[in-house]
C-alpha cells in the first residue's frame, strides 16, 4: 500500500496567511500542518509516501521534510502540481508513483485524533475499488456529504445547500489504480476544479465504493475557524500525552 499527501492549492480561504507561504506549512500547535497527515500514514504502516505540492513555497517542503527521517522513513517522493485544478487533478500526478499499487490518499490539511490502521487493513482485503471514511459533523454543508439509505451510500454531493445527512466525507480516501482512468474522464466543476467527489461517485456507480466511520475527532484546517479548531484539538491531545 502506498500513501499520497495532497498539499497543493493556494489556500485562498486563509488569505493573508497564505499569501507568501503554502497552507500546509502553517503551524498546527507545535508542528507544520503537513506533519500530521504524514504521521497518519506512517502510523498506519505506510512507508512509501508521495507529497504532491504546488503553489507557494513548493521548494520549502523538500527543505522541511527531506527524506522523511523524522518520521522514521528512508525516503520521500515529491511531485509538483502546475496550476490549481483541484484535488483529483493533484492526485492524477501520483500515477507514475503508484505503479499500479493501491493507495491511501490524504488531504494535507486533514488532521485526526486516532488511527486509520484498521481501515487500511480492511481496504487491503478489498478486492478492488475504493473506500472512504465518513465522520459526523455539525456543518456538513462545508464538505462532500453522502446520502445514506439502509446503510448504503446512494450518492455524494459536494457542499450541498441542504445536506442529506450529518456526515462529511473526510479527506482520507483509499483507491485502486482504476482511479487514474476515472480522473481522465472528469470535467471541471463550477469552481473550475476536478472534484474528488466526482471520482467517488464514479466508484459508487460501479458498485465498488465501501465506507467506514472514522474513530475519534477529525478536522480540516482550510478556514480560519477550522485552523483554530485544529490547533486547539492538537494542543489538547499533546497535553494529554
Ligand atoms: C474537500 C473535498 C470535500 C471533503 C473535504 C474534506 O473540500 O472537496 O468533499 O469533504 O475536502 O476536508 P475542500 O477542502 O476543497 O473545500
Amino acid at each position: 500500500m502506498k500513501g499520497v499527501v495532497l498539499a497543493g492549492g493556494l489556500g485562498t480561504r486563509l488569505y493573508p496567511l497564505t499569501k507568501v507561504t503554502n497552507k500546509h506549512l502553517l503551524p498546527i500547535y507545535n508542528k507544520p500542518m503537513i506533519y500530521y497527515p504524514i504521521q497518519t500514514l506512517v502510523e498506519a504502516g505506510i512507508r512509501d509516501i508521495l507529497i504532491v505540492t504546488g503553489g507557494n513555497s513548493a521548494g520549502d517542503f523538500l527543505r522541511l521534510l527531506g527524506n522523511g527521517k523524522e518520521f522514521g522513513l528512508s525516503h520521500l517522493s515529491f511531485v509538483y502540481q502546475e496550476g490549481e485544478r483541484g484535488i483529483a487533478d493533484a492526485l492524477s500526478l501520483a500515477e507514475h508513483f503508484s505503479d499500479s499499487d493501491k493507495m491511501v490518499v490524504i488531504l494535507g490539511d486533514n488532521i485526526i485524533e486516532k488511527s486509520i490502521k484498521h481501515e487500511v487493513k480492511i481496504f487491503e482485503k478489498q478486492e478492488k475499488g475504493a473506500r472512504i471514511l465518513l465522520k459526523e459533523v455539525e456543518n456538513p454543508e462545508r464538505f462532500g456529504v453522502p446520502e445514506i439509505k439502509d446503510g448504503k451510500i446512494i450518492r455524494i454531493i459536494e457542499k450541498p445547500k441542504i445536506p442529506p445527512s450529518n456526515y462529511a466525507v473526510t479527506g482520507i480516501y483509499m483507491y485502486d489504480n482504476q482511479v487514474f482512468d476515472i480522473i481522465r474522464t472528469l470535467k471541471p466543476s463550477e469552481r473550475g476544479e476536478l472534484e474528488i467527489t466526482d471520482v467517488n461517485n464514479r466508484y459508487l456507480e460501479m458498485g465498488q465504493l465501501t465506507y467506514g466511520i472514522l474513530d475519534g475527532w477529525w478536522t480540516d484546517a482550510g478556514t480560519f475557524e477550522s485552523l483554530l479548531r485544529a490547533n486547539i484539538l492538537v494542543a489538547e491531545k499533546e497535553k494529554r500525552k
